[in-house]
Parts: structure tokens; C-alpha cells; sequence
């Protein structure tokens, strides 16, 4: 049967020009593009050249021109500092402008990049639009990463100045961040000219001028600045993720796609009206914050909440209720992981019950795989539909997903839905051919990409086409594989790199390897992912020592345990390590880290074909007995 999504689905792909052209009349333009595709250089699809606009005007001017100024546009909600606060669009419009005249007066231009730095507050919020407003590029970089990672982020973003807040409070914890800015800023070689400190109440950072600005008084003396005109294809973010080596991937954003897709979505994806209260619980620092906390939301001329909280502990698991409730949220957008936190301390949902959820429409769930009993639990005590979704941080927005604006598909547990429309999704082998329908494969998408997408990675573009448009010539490679149902359900199953999944974060065990080798004890080593009941996975690492090395196990793996936190951080969660003998390889040598994942999470898995010592796999086994995991048997 032909419904309104095969309709659409089928015409974003076989007139993309027509449909994307008709959805950016959505956006206000200041001057109208001459193309709305541009793929006369693949595999660099460009959308909507020659068009000129600002992203800012898109997400507040216009509206508070169109009589929206006392909606509220933002409302801060932090448990962890007892503070409700609201900002309409009037008052984000002259707090962004006054903040991006700050800028503007310490040399920040069109085409600058500007570090953000910041724990969830509105500030966070204003900074992104400031940026936006002066077409200066903006980089946030999640307050949970090391100053290590930072400054790797600093060093190849070379930024004009970077903006922070004095700390982050994280639960019960208050986290200074100048400190670890500063740390940041000595370890790179770039330097930027400022540092602009939004002190909180919780702790005044030190400012050192005139490097360092104070972020009020800069505001309060600064003249309004007026939104940029830039063009459509003109940078607007880079947004730094986890790679297969400890040297992130840039994702470059464009302005123009990625308005029009992201206005897009609210209606289509969403089903959200303007006016209406969207809240994506997530943090600024990944993509979901981008596109869901920050952007589209108030493209769409909605409210959005800035939480500063957890699931659970902030101070209880029914802060996400309460906040439903007093805000009157129609949707949440969250991770997994977030319900089975709050499932683990309330099974019987009995927090659920205390409050009045009826403005609540739809749960949309992403960043990990929904496991069915996690879904159940939510629509059984919310009685709303679940809704799970499946898009990266290179793709901006959902590529599948059950679209609640077009027609709402019966929900098939462990499966995405399907492709939205923009998205030509394909289950490929490695000769680059489809599979038959139900066989797993790699997940591909047909070359152009829908607007909204990565226009390239930072400095790299060579990087961009070799992760994501050689292995599978004329698409694009997400990473995942998994396959597509007789119906075209997408299912995600894994990643096919090395990427792990914490808690919704995105890792790469190979940046974790590459601190691990470097502890003076560790000869060799490998980081896989292991099953979490909380966090879904959580990484675990095998160290093989240099020969010689006689001090004891326990030390050194508190050692490298330490080193990850310092060099990646806290949010990589890395907690586990075992002192192994050797590492099983196949006999050209390359470790054989999915079978050691098969191993560890008790799941029977065929001994490799290519394994150069099979003895190495019961050795792995008992040392991982040693920590819990590895049942014994399945070997
Ligand atoms: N700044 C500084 N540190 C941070 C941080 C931040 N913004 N975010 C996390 N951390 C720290 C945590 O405090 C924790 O430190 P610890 O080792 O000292 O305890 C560590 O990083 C690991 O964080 P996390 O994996 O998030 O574990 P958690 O126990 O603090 O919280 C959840 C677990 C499930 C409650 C939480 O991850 C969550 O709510 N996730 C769902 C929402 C989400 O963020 N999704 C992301 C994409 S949609
Ligand atoms: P990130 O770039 O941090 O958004 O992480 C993207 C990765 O998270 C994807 O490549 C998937 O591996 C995983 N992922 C995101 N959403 C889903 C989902 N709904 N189902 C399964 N995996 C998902």
C-alpha cells in the first residue's frame, strides 16, 4: 500500500532538488540560492549554493519579528544549582546579540573559530547563536573530555578565542573548569587571543588579562551586533567525534542545509508545532545537543529546555517527570541508557505515577540501540509511543526512524523504522552489492546525502572521502552494520570499527589503546567493548607487559586506568584492565578483538579461521573469569 511516506520517501530521491527546494521555503533567505543541489564535484555534494542567510535571524530574530518575542524560548532547568529560569525569544535575541558584539569586539569575524567549553547552561545556548549570528564557527567540546582531548581539539580547530564557564556541576560535584581550560591552552601549540569566563556562583574563576575577559562585563559594554550574511554552504560548526585513532574527526556543518533539514525534522520527524516544548535531554557537547537542544527547536520556534541534571540522583530518579510535568514537555528525546538508570532505581515506576505526564506525546530514543525490555518498561509506564531513531553525529539528523509527522509505522522492537526521506539506504557487502533483504551488511547510504549533513571533516578532506566514500564507491559508509527487514525496517547491530558506545558517548577504543601503550610498562594491548546493564557497553582493556616488568598487576592497571581519565577523560568511563600473557592475533598479526568481545559478554562465537594460536583464546577466557565476565562454558 502507497501511503504519504512512500510519496515523500520516494520523491526526496528521485527529485531531491524539488523536495529539499520546497522545504526551504521554510527558512528565511536573504538572498535566494541559484542551485539547491550542487553535485558538480562528488563526492562533495553541495547544498543550496549561491543562497545567503543567517542561522541565528532563522532561530531568533524571525521570530520575535513574527510576535513570538515573550514565548519563551529557552527555559534552564538545573536541579544541581536549584534554578528554574526563563529566557524569551526578546531576551535571547538581545543576550545573543549583545554576547556576539563581545565577540565581535575581541577580533571574532566570519569564518573564525570559536572553542565553546561549557557545562549545560543557557550561556552555553547563547555562545552557539553568537557565533552563528557573526558566521564565525563554532566548536563545542564536552565539559566531561580532558584538557588533553582539548587541546587536541584547540591545536587543530586553531580557534580566536574560546568561551567557558567557571565550572560545571556535575550531580554533587562542582568541576572548576578554568583550571582545565588553562591545562588545555599550555599543552597546544595554537594559543588563542581570548578567554571568555561566564563566572558562576559556584566558583569564580582567576582571569589573567588581557587574555581572559569576563563574559558579563564584556557583554554589558559591547554594542548589539546584527546578524551576518553568509552563504548557504558557509561553515557553521565543527562538531569534534570519535574516530578510529585519538585524533577526533571534525564534522564540518554547513548554514543552509542544515537549517532547512533541521526545520524539517520538527514537523516531519517530531510532529511538533511551534510553541510547543521540546526537550532533549542530552548535553550541548554532542550532536543531539546541537541539533535537538540547540538548533532545531528554535528554528521550529519552540521552547527547549537546558537541563543541568541527570536521570537519576539529581535528586531522584523522578526529576525527568517533575520536569514534564512543569514544563509541559510534548517530547523528550533521551538515550537508553537515561531510562535504564532510572529503571534500576524505580522498576515499579512508582516516581511515574506521582506526576501529571499528559502533555507528553512521543519518546524518541537514540544515540545506542533500544534494548526491547528498556522500550517496554517506557511505553508501559509513560503510555506514549517509543519511539527509537538512529542518526550519528556526521548526519546531523535521523537517517531512520518512524516519522510521526508522515505516518506512523507499527513499532517493531530493535528496529529504527525506516529510512526518512533524503535517505537512500542500502544493506551492502564488500563488493559494494546489495544483500538480500534480512542478511546483514553494511548499512550504506546512495550518494547525495540530504541537506544537514557532513560537508567534510576540518582540514581533512582527504580523511572525509577515505573513512566515508571509498570502502563502498557512490555511498556513503556509516559504520554500522546491520540489516533491512522484507518490510525495509532498518536494524542497527554494531558498529563495524572500533567504536564503542558508553552511557550514548561515542568512543574509540583505538584512542584508548593509544594512551595505553604509551604507560613504560605496556608492551602491546587492545580495548574492547563489553556488555553494561546501565551503560550498554563500557570498555575493557588487556595489557601484555614488556618482558622484565615485575611490579604488581593491580598498580599498573590503577595506573592506566588514571591515564585515561587524564588524557581522555572522565566520560570514557574506563574502569576495567587485565594483565594478559599475549593477545590473540590472526597470523598476520591483527588482534582479534571481536572474538575477545564474544568471550567476554558469554556469547558463543566460531574460533576464527585465521587464528594464529587458539590456546590464547582459553587464556583470555580465564583471565577474564578472573574480573567476572567470560561465563565458563562457552569456549
Ligand atoms: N563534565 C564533566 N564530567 C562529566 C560530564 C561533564 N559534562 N559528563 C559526565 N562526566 C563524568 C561523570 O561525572 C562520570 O565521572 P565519574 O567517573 O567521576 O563518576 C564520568 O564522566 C562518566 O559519565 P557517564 O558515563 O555519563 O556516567 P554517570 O554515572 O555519570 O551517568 C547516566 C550515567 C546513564 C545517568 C548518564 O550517562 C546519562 O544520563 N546518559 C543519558 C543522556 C545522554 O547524555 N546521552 C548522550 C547522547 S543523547
Ligand atoms: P554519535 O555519533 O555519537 O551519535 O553515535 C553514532 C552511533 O551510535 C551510530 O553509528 C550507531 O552505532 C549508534 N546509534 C545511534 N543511534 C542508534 C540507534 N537508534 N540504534 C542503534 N544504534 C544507534
Amino acid at each position: 500500500m502507497t501511503g504519504r511516506y512512500a510519496e515523500l520517501h520516494t520523491r526526496s530521491i528521485t527529485d531531491p532538488a524539488g523536495f529539499w527546494g520546497d522545504a526551504a521555503r521554510e527558512i528565511d533567505w536573504i538572498k535566494p540560492w541559484d542551485s539547491v543541489l550542487d553535485s558538480s564535484n562528488p563526492p562533495f555534494h553541495r547544498w543550496f549554493t549561491g543562497g545567503l542567510l543567517n542561522t541565528c535571524h532563522n532561530a531568533v530574530d524571525r521570530h520575535v519579528d513574527a510576535g513570538r518575542g515573550d514565548q519563551a524560548a529557552i527555559i534552564y532547568d538545573s536541579p544541581v544549582t536549584d534554578t528554574v529560569q526563563t529566557i524569551t525569544y526578546s531576551e535571547l535575541r538581545d543576550q545573543t546579540a549583545r554576547f556576539a558584539g563581545a565577540l565581535r569586539g575581541l577580533g571574532v569575524a566570519k569564518g573564525d573559530r570559536v572553542i565553546l567549553y561549557m557545562p549545560m547552561i543557557p550561556q552555553a545556548v547563547v555562545a552557539m547563536l553568537a557565533c552563528a549570528r557573526l558566521g564565525a564557527i563554532h566548536s563545542v567540546v564536552f565539559g566531561g573530555f580532558a584538557p588533553h582531548e582539548l587541546a587536541t581539539r584547540i591545536n587543530d580547530s586553531k580557534p580566536k578565542a574560546i568561551v567557558t564557564a567557571s565550572c560545571g556541576v556535575e550531580g554533587k560535584k562542582v568541576l572548576p573548569y578554568k583550571p582545565m581550560l588553562d591545562a588545555a591552552i599550555e599543552q597546544s601549540d595554537h594559543k588563542p587571543d581570548h578567554v571568555v569566563v561566564f563566572q558562576r556562583p559556584q566558583v569564580t574563576a582567576e582571569l589573567v588579562g588581557p587574555r581572559d575577559v569576563d563574559w558579563a562585563a564584556a557583554a554589558a559594554a559591547a554594542e548589539p551586533a546584527e546578524c551576518v550574511p553568509v552563504a548557504a554552504t558557509d561553515p557553521l560548526y565543527i562538531l569534534y567525534t570519535s574516530g578510529t585513532t585519538g585524533q577526533p574527526k571534525g564534522v564540518v556543518r554547513d548554514n543552509g542545509g542544515h537549517a532547512v533539514a533541521l526545520k524539517w525534522t520538527m514537523t516531519n520527524m517530531y510532529d511538533i508545532k511551534p510553541g510547543e516544548v521540546f526537550w532533549a535531554a542530552s548535553d550541548v557537547g554532542w550532536v543531539v545537543g546541537h541539533s535537538y537542544i540547540c538548533y532545531a527547536p528554535l528554528l521550529h520556534g519552540c521552547t527547549t529546555i537546558v537541563f543541568e541534571g541527570k536521570p537519576v540522583g539529581t535528586p531522584d530518579p523522578g526529576t525527568f517527570w517533575r520536569v514534564i510535568e512543569q514544563h509541559k514537555v510534548s517530547a523528550l528525546f533521551t538515550a537508553p541508557t537515561a531510562f535504564r538508570a532510572i529503571k534500576r532505581e524505580d522498576p515499579k515506576a512508582e516516581l511515574v505515577k506521582k506526576y501529571d505526564l499528559s502533555s507528553l506525546r512521543t519518546l524518541f530514543l537514540a544515540g545506542e540501540r533500544s534494548d526491547p525490555d528498556t522500550l517496554h518498561w517506557a511505553e508501559d509506564n509513560l503510555k506514549v509511543p517509543v519511539i527509537d531513531h538512529w542518526w550519528q553525529t556526521e548526519t546531523g539528523w535521523a537517517i531512520s526512524g518512524n516519522p510521526m509527522g508522515i505516518e506512523r509505522f507499527k513499532v517493531k522492537y530493535g528496529s529504527a523504522t525506516k529510512p526518512l526521506p533524503g535517505w537512500d539506504v542500502r544493506c551492502l557487502d564488500i563488493s559494494n552489492n546489495e544483500v538480500n533483504r534480512g542478511d546483514i551488511g553494511a548499512i550504506s547510504v546512495k550518494l547525495p546525502l540530504p541537506p544537514g549533513t557532513l560537508m567534510t571533516l576540518w582540514n581533512a578532506d582527504q580523511r572525509f572521502v577515505k573513512s566515508y566514500m571509498t570502502d563502498y564507491p557512490g555511498y556513503y559508509q556509516t559504520g554500522d552494520a546491520g540489516f533491512i527487514d522484507d518490510d525495509g525496517y532498518v536494524y542497527i547491530m554494531a558498529r563495524t570499527d572500533d567504536i564503542i558506545n558508553v552511557a550514548g558517548h561515542r568512543l574509540s577504543t583505538g584512542g584508548m589503546e593509544e594512551v595505553l601503550s604509551g604507560h613504560p610498562d605496556v608492551a602491546e594491548c587492545a580495548v574492547i567493548g563489553v556488555a553494561d546493564e546501565l551503560k550498554g557497553q563500557v570498555p575493557l582493556g588487556f595489557l601484555v607487559l614488556k618482558n622484565g616488568v615485575e611490579r604488581d598487576h593491580a598498580v599498573i592497571v590503577k595506573e592506566v586506568v588514571q591515564r585515561v581519565r587524564d588524557e581522555i577523560g572522565p566520560v570514557a568511563a574506563f574502569k576495567l584492565a587485565i594483565v594478559v600473557d599475549r593477545l590473540p592475533k590472526t597470523r598476520s598479526g591483527k588482534i582479534l578483538r571481536g572474538t575477545m568481545q564474544k568471550i567476554a559478554d558469554s556469547e558463543s562465537y566460531k574460533m576464527p579461521a585465521t587464528i594464529d594460536d587458539p590456546l590464547i583464546l582459553s587464556e583470555i577466557s580465564e583471565a577474564l573469569q578472573g574480573i567476572g565476565y567470560a561465563k565458563p562454558g562457552m569456549v
